[in-house]
């Protein structure tokens, strides 16, 4: 963190402690509150002098003082820091899996463990290829103007061999189009189509719940079986669906997979209406039991879009994904973005085709398979005794399904506890489904192993 902006320091003139003490005295407070934490750099002496008014030598002897007591410390040439203060870390170092950072956020001094869904396990070796791609980002000249809204060809080039490779969807650049997220893509290719119903399954992605309805679309909920979509249901309604959000390869958050039957349907009963399925493929590389099951817009590519995300491959806020439609729909909604010069960020374009280039993004999902396959297998070990477990576990997270009051037992105790596991009735609509969503991507080990514990003994206690 650099401190080049104005601290909360206020100097009294007329007092009788002299300006450098108390300037000293502030900074230290500062420090010792934590407001200003281990590594903050402060201005330099000129610039904080200059924003209090005062000369340069009150400054000097404050930081002097300061540094002589250990609060900051001066590396030659570069200015003046906040001194490492030898308390104990912010963060435990997980045993296992030791870089993984934890999704916890500080609440009244406790870490609170956050069982969400959607913050994946961060690869500690992925880190040199990380370097590797912010050096290559540094080293590319800037694009002459505005970069293309579909992305970068490069780019499109990578990813449409990645789907290839990996999700049997055959296509060539030009059909792909760079994107800021899943959500993100779902928005605009609603925003072409102009306006109707989207389907989604119910429960579903609140995201596309979300974004549907912030474009003046309606949403028709379709219930979820163990066959996934339940087509019969979108087949009957009257509404006029333009589009159906579907996740064929898991169910979100249901777990259940699109059966080779419903998908053969649901393209049917889509070309039928002249809707286009959107297919979310957001975490289809982690299925531990078999092999990634085909992407359903590989049966149809005339009928559907396929989203991509990197989300949960790399970090949701790189804001990247990607998707791939029919070349006249990629240059519809590069046309429309052009309107209002949205693309993706040049820089991370620049460094997920680094990623993906050298092969640093394959490595990083087979590691990411090993872990999230020990714990989701610890999860079920865990927890399926207390109801019934959407099978099979994928992704990273697992669905326990129960009955609404329990769910709200466990989830109200896990919160007392510093335990935040979400709600299964927070993703259904009309469908009343009822249980917990159990992230366990971005904990670390021995987070997720005490989240177990508090979940459990809340589940011994309420079933
Ligand atoms: C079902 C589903 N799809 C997609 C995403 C990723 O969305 P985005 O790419 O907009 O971050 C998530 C993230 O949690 C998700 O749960």
């Amino acid at each position: 963190m650099d401190l080049s902006t104005p601290l909360p320091l206020r100097l009294h003139r007329g007092a009788p402690t002299p300006l450098a003490v108390q300037l000293a005295g502030q900074v230290r407070d500062l420090v010792a509150s934590g407001a200003l934490t281990t590594g903050s750099r402060l201005p330099s002496s000129r610039a904080l002098a200059t924003d209090l008014g005062v000369a340069r030598a009150v400054v000097e002897q404050a930081y002097d003082q300061l540094r002589a007591e250990g609060w900051l410390t001066s590396r030659r040439g570069s200015g003046t820091y906040v001194a490492a203060l030898g308390r104990a870390p912010a963060h435990r170092i997980p045993a296992r899996h030791a870089s993984a950072p934890p999704a916890t956020a500080a609440a009244g001094g406790r870490r609170r463990i956050v069982l969400d869904t959607g913050t994946p396990w961060q690869d500690p070796r992925l880190r040199a290829g990380w370097r590797r791609a912010w050096r290559d980002v540094a080293a590319a000249p800037l694009p002459s103007g505005y970069p293309d809204p579909a992305g970068l060809r490069e780019l499109r080039a990578e990813i449409a061999a990645y789907v290839a490779r990996t999700r049997g969807v055959l296509c060539r650049p030009e059909e792909v189009m760079v994107t800021a997220g899943t959500t993100h893509a779902v928005g605009l290719v609603l925003a072409a189509l102009g306006s109707g119903s989207l389907a989604v399954e119910d429960p579903g992605y609140r995201a596309a719940v979300a974004t549907a309805r912030q474009s003046g679309w309606r949403v028709l909920d379709v219930p979820v079986d163990r066959d996934g979509l339940d087509v019969t249901h979108l087949a009957a309604a009257a509404d006029d669906v333009r589009a159906v959000y579907v996740t064929p390869a898991h169910q979100h958050p249901l777990g259940v997979t699109l059966s080779a039957g419903r998908r053969v349907a649901l393209l049917a009963e889509a070309r039928r209406r002249g809707a286009l399925v959107l297919e979310d493929d957001y975490d289809s590389e982690f299925r531990y039991d078999v092999a990634p099951v085909p992407a359903l817009t590989a049966l149809d590519r005339d009928q559907s879009v396929y989203l991509g995300t990197a989300s949960k491959l790399l970090h949701p806020a790189l804001r990247i994904g990607w998707l791939v439609a029919p070349a006249h729909l990629v240059a519809e909604l590069a046309r429309l973005r052009a309107e209002r010069h949205d693309h993706a960020p040049w820089p991370v374009q620049r460094a997920l085709l680094t990623l993906l280039g050298e092969g640093h993004l394959d490595k990083s999902v087979r590691a990411a398979r090993r872990v999230y396959a020990e714990r989701g297998a610890l999860v079920e070990d865990r927890l399926a005794r207390f109801g019934s477990l959407a099978r099979p576990v994928a992704g990273m997270y697992a669905t326990l399904l129960l009955p609404g009051p329990v769910a709200d037992a466990v989830v109200a105790e896990g919160a007392a506890a510093g335990v935040d596991v979400p709600a299964l009735a927070d993703y259904s609509r009309s469908s009343g489904r009822t249980g917990l969503v159990v992230g366990f991507g971005g904990v670390s080990d021995e987070e997720l192993d005490t989240a177990l514990d508090v979940l459990a003994a809340a589940l011994r206690r309420a079933t």
